[in-house]
């Protein structure tokens, strides 16, 4: 773990079709500063100063996926579990070029306790990474996800919310209420907002249309896999939450509905993307 407070180093990179600016400061190499241009292998994520070297290297690379088991997969995209221990460089490489993107001052150099919970579309040449959350095996605090992050030529596509969705799925088969590590970025807690805030304003619609009576916060939380404290701090952020003899009393308002409704004609017209949770019924937490 080093304190990392300095600038941008990398001038650009190539990931498989994309070229893209980094955003902020990676323990790369020295050597790496002065290219013009760093290309990473998007399978096995090794870098390479030239192109002579990078073409040389794809002639041999023969990793089609990220190095660990499928354990989901969809119409759209996939899931691969990577256990750090296991795939210390493949880990190493993706905490470096993540962190191309992550402004928070550490990076994390041992990734043995972590396990790595990778996205993938594919095409007819393999499993393209999309993004990618990483997990702590033993977590303390009770956080379900350490780093979050949708490579930047995926984002604002609805794969955030996807990691998201993934990683709440995970703590439900744990039987476990999970919340993300703090502090959280300025883009982290805006996913994480929105995800919350959809999952909430859906199950209660739900159950309103079902005739069910109002849930508690806390039985609120057990379904969706929260911590009181998560769903707390939403319903305050959707004005949703009442007090009555000093107990919560959650509102269904028309404002959270009607901005739900809003919401959900975005998803008509950009193609809603889910996790369909009964695909990773197989799936046990690893021991
Ligand atoms: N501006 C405003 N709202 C944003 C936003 C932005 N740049 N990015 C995400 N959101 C909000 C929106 O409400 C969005 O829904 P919408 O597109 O329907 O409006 C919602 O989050 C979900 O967006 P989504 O497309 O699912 O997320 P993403 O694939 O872009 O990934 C992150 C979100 C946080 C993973 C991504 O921004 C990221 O990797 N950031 C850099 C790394 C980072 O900061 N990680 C968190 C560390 S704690
Ligand atoms: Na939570």
């Amino acid at each position: 773990q080093t304190e990392i407070s300095r600038v941008r180093n990398l001038e650009r990179i190539q990931m498989g079709r994309y070229e893209i600016e980094p955003w902020y400061f990676s323990p790369y190499p020295a050597e790496f500063t002065d290219c013009d241009l760093v290309y990473i292998c998007e399978f096995c994520l090794c870098y390479f100063g030239g192109s002579t070297q990078f073409i040389r290297h794809r002639k041999k690379c023969t990793l089609l996926h990220p190095p660990g088991n499928e354990i989901y997969r969809d119409e759209n995209v996939s899931f691969f579990e990577i256990d750090g221990r296991r795939q210390r460089t493949w880990c190493r490489n993706l905490c470096l070029l993540s962190k191309l993107f992550l402004d928070h001052k550490t990076l994390y150099y041992d990734v043995d306790p972590f396990l790595f919970y990778c996205m993938t579309v594919r095409s007819e040449h393999g499993h393209h990474l999309v993004g990618y959350f990483s997990k702590e095996k033993e977590c303390a605090e009770g956080y379900n996800v350490a780093c979050i992050l949708t490579l930047p030529q995926h984002q604002r596509k609805g794969y955030g919310k996807l990691l998201i969705q993934f990683s709440y799925e995970l703590s439900k088969i744990e039987n476990k209420l999970g919340s993300p590590e703090k502090p959280l970025s300025d883009l982290g807690l805006l996913g994480y907002r929105a995800y919350w805030q959809e999952v909430i304003v859906d199950l209660l619609v739900e159950r309103e249309a079902d005739g069910a009576p109002m849930i508690s916060v806390e039985d609120l939380g057990q379904a969706l896999a929260m911590t009181t404290n998560d769903v707390l701090h939403t319903l305050q952020n959707l004005n949703m939450l009442r007090y009555n003899n000093k107990n919560h009393v959650i509102v269904l308002t028309d404002a959270a509905i009607a901005q739900r409704e809003r919401q959900k004609e975005k998803e008509r017209v950009k193609g809603k993307r889910i996790i369909e949770a009964d695909r990773m019924s197989g799936w046990r937490p690893p021991v």
